[in-house]
């Protein structure tokens, strides 16, 4: 675990494509993902030992979960543990919350000056994403979150102050994004009020953006609207990462020819069986074996041991090898694992 991700920052890599039309790689900034398939942010899921999990099976980036900018700010102590990056071989970015970019600001330097001192592994921390896609109603109220997106002006000055900071940190970041839904309700969506951060995003020198297909206002049920990643990726002048009901290969590759994304954000797939990795690059099932549930259920308490991972994500993980290991020996279908959606 001491190797840092590849990067080259000043070279255009050769891509090379699949058949189908998905690229085998990714660059987004300085980073040269080995897989277009990324780990989303994922709370009370994705922690070290599931990223690692994640990425051996085929994830090119991993991030951890959404972290408040304000409690890095103030060096809380419970925030800052959840910058779990103590594992240098697995590519993983932070994802935070602001509202501000002062806040926003504060809360990089805390972890300049704790990666140089008592936390080394936050110098393991290759890129940083903004939030602007929780829906929860705490999270709203405060103007943060979706609520942010008519606040175009704040908005601006927070992506701005994101790529700037990039060109100056100390950390080794190579890459810098926001995620977005797609705005507070249907007629924002209706509105695209997100086209103009897309624009703003691409303008101030962000190295990619993530749209979450759909609105604050709807359900995890509720078909993600493809079409507005198209709309996305038509404005915009760096990658655009579609995110929403990506479930198998066959659901990326209608989403990348129904909107030219040039990757993927994979969260409930990867909750539900984390070898779909596996299955979106074409090697492989997403349905494990017993052996393979086994393994890697007792390698990822063995880290959980040794990282001092919180009850949280053990609790949530022991659930996930269990519900994998009743489908490996054919107690429950396969079939609950890949969610029907509208884009079949
Ligand atoms: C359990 C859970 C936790 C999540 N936590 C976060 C988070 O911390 N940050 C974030 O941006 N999105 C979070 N999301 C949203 C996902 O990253 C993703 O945008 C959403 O689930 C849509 O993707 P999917 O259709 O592949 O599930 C979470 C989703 C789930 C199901």
């Amino acid at each position: 675990m001491t190797t840092t991700p590849t990067t080259t920052p000043m070279t255009t890599p050769t891509t090379t494509t699949t058949p189908t039309g998905i690229p085998a790689t990714l660059q987004l900034g300085g980073l040269t993902l080995q897989s277009p398939f990324l780990l989303a942010p994922l709370e009370g899921v994705s922690d070290a030992g599931f990223r690692r999990l994640c990425f051996e099976q085929g994830a090119g980036l991993t991030w951890t979960e959404m972290i408040r900018a304000r409690g890095l700010a103030k060096r809380n102590k419970s925030t800052l543990d959840l910058v779990d990056t103590f594992d240098a071989d697995v590519p993983t970015g932070i994802q935070l919350l602001t509202t501000a970019p002062n806040e926003l600001l504060d809360a990089l330097g805390v972890i300049e000056d704790l990666a140089a001192t008592t936390h080394p592994h936050f110098k393991n921390i290759c890129a940083v994403d903004l939030n602007f896609g929780c829906p929860s109603k705490d999270i709203v109220q405060i103007g943060a979150g979706p609520a942010m997106l008519k606040r175009r002006g704040r908005m601006q000055s927070i992506l701005q102050a994101l790529a700037t900071w990039k060109t100056t940190t100390t950390l080794p970041v190579k890459a810098v994004s926001c995620k977005l839904r797609l705005g507070m309700n249907a007629r924002e969506a209706e509105h695209q009020v997100f086209l103009p951060i897309v624009e703003a995003a691409s303008g101030v020198g962000l190295d990619f953006i993530t749209i979450h297909a759909r609105h604050a206002g709807m359900r995890s049920r509720d078909p993600a609207v493809w079409s507005a990643i198209g709309a996305a990726k038509r404005v915009s002048s760096i990658p655009v990462i579609g995110n929403g009901d990506v479930t198998c290969r066959a659901d990326a590759e209608r989403l990348r020819q129904q909107s030219g994304c040039d990757g993927f954000l994979i969260a409930r797939a990867a909750i539900n069986s984390p070898f779909v990795f596996r299955e979106l690059r074409g090697r492989g099932s997403l349905l494990p074996t017993v052996d393979e549930v086994q393994r890697e259920r007792t390698r990822y308490e063995e880290t959980a041991e040794a990282l001092q991972t919180k009850e949280k994500y053990r609790i949530a993980h022991a659930d996930g090898f269990a519900r994998l290991l009743r489908i490996a020996r054919g107690e429950v279908g396969g079939a609950v694992m890949v969610p029907k959606n509208s884009h079949m």
